[in-house]
């Protein structure tokens, strides 16, 4: 169990930095390594649409580039939509930082936290 208020306050301030002028849906991320390190991101649009990355996708590629491994939780927050969870791709792409633990995620619906285990999201996960 983490301090999963942080996390989403951190997500909340990264989703302000989203560039969305397409879909006009902001989403921010935060991840927490297992070296209790806290990394964000938002998602990023792009005119050619296919290009675009996911808020969780931007934070967990900062994390992995400063030399992170292993992510424990990552939390979503959109100021569009209640709940916003992560999509299939993102989840795979937390599958690969996965260590011993189920990383959590935490999501908010109408104020309240709520968290997940990526397991539940994704269960036999694709690794190599
Ligand atoms: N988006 C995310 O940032 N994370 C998700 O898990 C789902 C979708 C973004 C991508 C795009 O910029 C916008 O939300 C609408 O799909």
């Amino acid at each position: 169990m983490y301090d999963y208020k942080l996390l989403m306050d951190k997500a909340k301030e990264a989703s302000k930095m989203s560039y969305s002028p397409f879909s006009r849906f902001a989403v921010g991320a935060s991840v927490l390594a297992s070296g209790g390190k806290i990394y964000t991101g938002c998602n990023v649009e792009n005119s050619s649409f296919g290009m675009t990355i996911c808020a969780e996708r931007c934070a967990i590629f900062k994390a992995v580039s400063e030399g992170e491994r292993e992510i424990l939780a990552v939390a979503i927050y959109s100021p569009n939509a209640d709940d916003c969870n992560p999509c299939g791709a993102c989840r795979q792409v937390m599958y690969e930082f996965q260590g011993d633990n189920d990383i959590e995620i935490i999501t908010e619906n109408m104020g309240e936290l709520v968290v997940r285990r990526l397991s539940e999201y994704l269960p036999y996960g694709f690794k190599i």
